[in-house]
C-alpha cells in the first residue's frame, strides 16, 4: 500500500482550515442533498494526487471539505468500487486519504437492497455489522500486521448517537452484507443473504470498514434501502439514484447531527 499522498493531504488541510475532525463516504445519489446541508469548497478527485476517478452516473468524484456539524469535514461523493476493475487499494483510498489528514471518524453511507421483508424502499438502516462477501480484503498482501481485530468494527457509540438523534423517527438496524457486484442479486441468492442474516445488500462498504478500523477510525455506517428485494421488483441503477434522492435529506440531517455529537 502506498504511503498517504502528501499533497492530497495538504490540499484537505488548506481547505479545511486545519487538519480534519471526521470524513464522510457519500453512497449513489446522496450527494445532491448533502450539498444542500454542506457547502464547504469543492476538490475534484483529479486534483488529488493518487485518487481513483469513477465515471459512474451519480458520482461526480469531487470532495467538499469545510466545518459540518461543527466539525472540520471531508465529504466524498464517488466512490471506487470493486466492480469497475478498481483495486481494494482504490477502494479504500479515500479512507486511508481521510486518516492521514487526521479524521477520526468515518461516515460510510450507502445505497442497498432490502433483504428484511420487513423493509421498505426509502428506509434508512444503520450498519450494526457486515458480511464481507466480496472475495476481498482492504488488507494489503504482506502486510507485517495482517490479523485485524472486526468486533464491533461499526461503532456502538455512533450508532448510539444516531439513534438519539433520530427519536421518533424509524431507523432500521441490521447486518449489510457487501458483495462485488454488478449484477443485482438472484432471488435465490438473496434468500441465501437472508439466511446467513443480511438485512440489506450492496456493493460497497465493507473494505472501507475495514480499512477505517485498521488505521483507528470510528465508523459509522448507513444504508439507504432504495429497493425492497423481492419478486416484484425490477430494480434498476435509476431507480436506486431517485431513492436515494427522496431520502436525501433525511440522510443528510442525520448526518450532520452525528458530526456535531461524535
Ligand atoms: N442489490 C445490491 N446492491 C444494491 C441494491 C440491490 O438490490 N440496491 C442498491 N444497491
Amino acid at each position: 500500500m502506498n504511503d498517504s499522498p502528501k499533497r492530497a493531504v495538504a490540499r484537505l488541510h488548506e481547505a479545511a482550515g486545519g487538519a480534519l475532525d471526521a470524513a464522510v463516504v457519500l453512497g449513489s445519489g446522496l450527494a445532491t442533498a448533502v450539498e444542500e446541508r454542506f457547502s464547504g469548497k469543492t476538490i475534484a478527485y483529479r486534483k488529488l494526487e493518487g485518487a481513483p476517478v469513477s465515471k459512474l452516473a451519480g458520482h461526480p468524484g469531487t470532495a467538499t471539505v469545510g466545518t459540518w456539524g461543527g466539525k472540520r469535514v471531508v465529504a466524498f461523493a464517488g466512490r471506487a468500487h470493486l466492480y469497475q476493475g478498481y483495486s481494494p487499494e482504490d477502494v479504500t483510498y479515500f479512507v486511508r486519504l481521510a486518516a492521514a489528514a487526521g479524521a477520526r471518524v468515518a461516515v460510510l453511507t450507502n445505497a442497498a437492497g432490502g433483504l428484511n421483508q420487513a423493509y421498505e424502499r426509502g428506509d434508512l438502516m444503520l450498519i450494526a455489522d457486515h458480511l464481507n462477501m466480496t472475495g476481498a480484503t482492504a488488507i494489503a498482501p504482506r502486510d507485517p500486521q495482517p490479523f485485524l481485530n472486526m468486533l464491533d468494527a461499526y461503532s456502538p457509540r455512533l450508532r448510539r448517537f444516531a439513534k438519539q438523534c433520530t427519536a421518533g423517527s424509524a431507523l432500521r438496524e441490521g447486518v449489510y452484507a457487501g458483495l462485488r457486484g454488478p449484477a443485482y442479486e438472484t432471488l435465490a441468492e438473496a434468500a441465501a443473504l437472508r439466511r446467513l442474516g443480511a438485512d440489506a445488500v450492496g456493493m460497497s462498504t465493507v473494505l472501507e470498514t475495514m480499512m477505517a478500523r485498521k488505521l483507528g477510525l470510528e465508523v459509522l455506517g448507513l444504508s439507504l434501502i432504495t429497493n425492497a428485494i423481492g419478486p416484484a421488483q425490477d430494480v434498476s441503477h435509476e431507480d436506486v439514484l431517485a431513492a436515494s434522492k427522496d431520502a436525501g435529506a433525511r440522510i443528510a440531517a442525520l448526518i450532520e447531527a452525528v458530526l456535531g455529537a461524535a
